[in-house]
């Protein structure tokens, strides 16, 4: 079966064509068009801007990745689309085309949930992990843990009750004078730190509660920078790397203490936030020692793309069917 997978929940215009053989996934293209460029003018991303600009670029996007997959609009068998949650604005510039597709060429679309998209991207990876897993999904938008029973159960265990993890690395990476998005500009910066130097806080480290939350480390960096300035050279590599290590310790911490509250031996990563090297190899290393198996996808499955959307829309269309051409954007779909 060949699915086609459409993302444009925020500022990445992504599609992907990917082939489903007995169960087992690839994808045949990947294109992702970034806006960040775009936003970065503005230091975040703004809705208005970010639907107008997946206007623009949705078909030549499809179309590359049909090109690129040497296939043609007519041999898609399904399109999946995001519709939600993610901007409203955006999530039905991808919805509209994803409907229209399908109607015109009279087969199945179905809307993808964005986070179960992420939860289950690790399945496009050489070795996937076996059903049931803890999923940690940390992007610019949302950090939750969910328990993924199987291709279609999907169970929220805990989520943050503030910023996200991404956007915690982009407000402070604004405040220290980097461009939006932060996130990987800061892993490298912390590189050559030392996480040790600066003690910043670990939000709700002691409650049993497996949620997050990363508003009080980007407050104790701000009391930082107002009291002592706007460091420079290896102050500000230890200032990022301690910065690092309370995120990346909240993130470990809780999705540890998930799998032992559900009993699973299998930990995914998801989301942008999944791209940081400290947090795989933070996530690597504890979870080891817990006598767990640690799945970490790889950095372009990592961050928003249209091959997990595909893949998502794959699993829930086998469970559900399809959906009526009805299907709307739903910005703030929980799972
Ligand atoms: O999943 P994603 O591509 O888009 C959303 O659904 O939000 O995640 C983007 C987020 C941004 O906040 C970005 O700063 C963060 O992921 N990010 C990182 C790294 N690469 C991207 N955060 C920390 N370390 C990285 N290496
Ligand atoms: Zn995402």
């Amino acid at each position: 079966m060949r699915v086609l997978g459409l993302e444009t929940s925020c500022d990445e215009t992504a599609a992907s064509v990917i082939e489903v053989t007995d169960g087992r996934a690839h994808a045949l293209s990947d294109v992702v068009h970034s806006q960040v460029r775009m936003h970065a003018l503005y230091g975040g991303v703004v809705p208005e801007l970010a639907s107008r600009d997946h206007l623009a670029r949705v078909l030549p996007v499809v179309d590359e990745a049909l090109r690129e997959a040497k296939t043609t609009v007519d041999a898609i068998d399904l399109f999946a689309v995001t519709s939600g949650p993610g901007l409203v604005g955006a999530l039905l510039v991808g919805v509209q085309v994803g409907k229209a597709l399908a109607w015109a060429r009279q087969r199945p679309v179905i809307g993808v949930n964005h986070l179960t998209g992420h939860a289950l991207a690790i399945h496009l990876s050489e070795s996937p992990p076996e059903f049931p897993y803890v999923a940690l999904v940390a992007s610019g938008g949302h950090t939750a843990l969910y328990e993924v029973a199987s291709s279609s159960e999907t169970r929220a265990l805990g989520h943050t009750l503030d910023d996200a993890a991404g956007e915690a690395f982009d407000k402070v990476g604004k405040m220290i004078g980097l461009d939006y998005p932060a996130g990987a500009a800061i892993d490298r910066l912390a590189r050559t730190g030392d996480p040790a130097r600066f003690k910043f806080p670990r939000a709700l480290k002691m409650r049993s509660s497996l949620d997050f939350s990363f508003s009080g480390v980007k407050t104790a960096v701000l009391h930082h920078l107002q009291k002592h300035g706007r460091p420079e050279g290896p102050e500000l590599a230890d200032l990022c790397a301690s910065f690092q290590e309370a995120v990346c310790d909240s993130l470990v911490t809780k999705t540890l203490r998930a799998a032992f509250a559900t009993g699973l031996q299998r930990v995914v990563l998801g989301g942008g936030v999944a791209a940081n090297s400290r947090l795989r190899a933070l996530m690597t290393e504890r979870g080891a020692k817990e006598g767990l198996n640690v799945y970490v996808p790889a950095l372009r499955l990592c961050t928003d793309n249209g091959a997990m959307i595909a893949l998502a829309g794959y699993h829930a269309f086998s469970h559900r069917g399809g959906d009526l051409l009805t299907l709307n954007a739903d910005a703030a779909w929980r799972i």
